[in-house]
């Protein structure tokens, strides 16, 4: 099997403001620096995007958005386009389950989200997961496979692509899956990338993300098909975002 670095990636979600996102990441620059063997991502919002970038410049910690619109200029008011996050960041969340649920976005949009990123030479961290109501009924695996499936339409760049692993039910809750439960998941998110891309299966990485902390990441991670975490809550910390970090980095 391939073996693949593992990824600690931070989303901010709608948290910090301009100083206290770049007090943020100059501490976790500070903590985690100098552990190798992890690839180490902050998300901060698009108006910090900037100065984060440039507290983080020369760092081993890299810097992605939340979003990125499809489109490549015009007319879409409050979005923001590729080419101007360019340089700015490594990585493009896309597909969290918030936009899908809050702002509508279907998995087409996802899919193609995900291509302009990738298009643009930003990775994209491509986020999937079912809420309670389809686990409840045993669909968890057909549900996540074929939103995937969906989200991955069209898709070509198989060496910049993050997949995320994101059950609704433990992103903010508190009650993260267990690690059989995501480590089922994961697996079934990679047999999805081999039927798409054989080839790429055992390269790309796929993550966990729902309420990981540094009490339960050492367990995710033990899981074969985890290779790392997107984290909410505790990516605002930065002594516990570093204490990730230092799991993955060990993994
Ligand atoms: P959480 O969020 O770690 O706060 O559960 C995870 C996410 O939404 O990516």
């Amino acid at each position: 099997m391939a073996s693949r670095i593992p990824v600690i990636a931070g989303n901010w979600k709608m948290n910090t403001d301009l100083e206290s996102g770049i007090n943020l990441v100059k501490e976790i620059v500070a903590l985690s620096n100098a552990v190798s063997g992890v690839d180490k991502i902050v998300c901060p919002p698009f108006i910090s995007i900037s100065s984060v970038a440039q507290s983080a410049s020369g760092s081993t910690v890299q810097v992605g958005s939340q979003n990125v619109s499809a489109n490549s200029d015009g007319a879409f008011t409050g979005e923001v386009s590729t080419s101007m996050l360019r340089g700015l960041v490594s990585h493009a969340i896309v597909g969290h389950s918030e936009r899908r649920a809050l702002n509508g976005e279907t998995s087409e949009q996802v899919a193609a989200k995900a291509i302009a990123a990738a298009e643009a030479g930003i990775s994209p961290i491509l986020c999937i997961g079912e809420d309670l109501s389809v686990r409840k009924a045993g669909n968890a695996a057909t549900f996540v496979a074929d939103q995937l499936e969906a989200s991955l339409a069209g898709y070509s760049d198989w060496n910049s692509l993050i997949v995320a692993y994101e059950p609704v039910w433990a992103i903010g809750t508190g009650e993260a899956a267990t690690s059989e439960q995501a480590q089922e998941m994961t697996a079934v998110c990679r047999e999805v990338v081999r039927k798409l891309a054989p080839d790429a299966a055992d390269s790309v990485r796929v993550l966990y993300g729902g309420s990981v902390n540094s009490g339960n990441v050492a367990e995710l991670l033990t899981q074969p098909d985890i290779d790392g975490a997107l984290v909410g809550g505790a990516s605002l910390k930065a002594d516990e975002f570093s204490k990730l970090i230092a799991a993955a980095g060990s993994k």
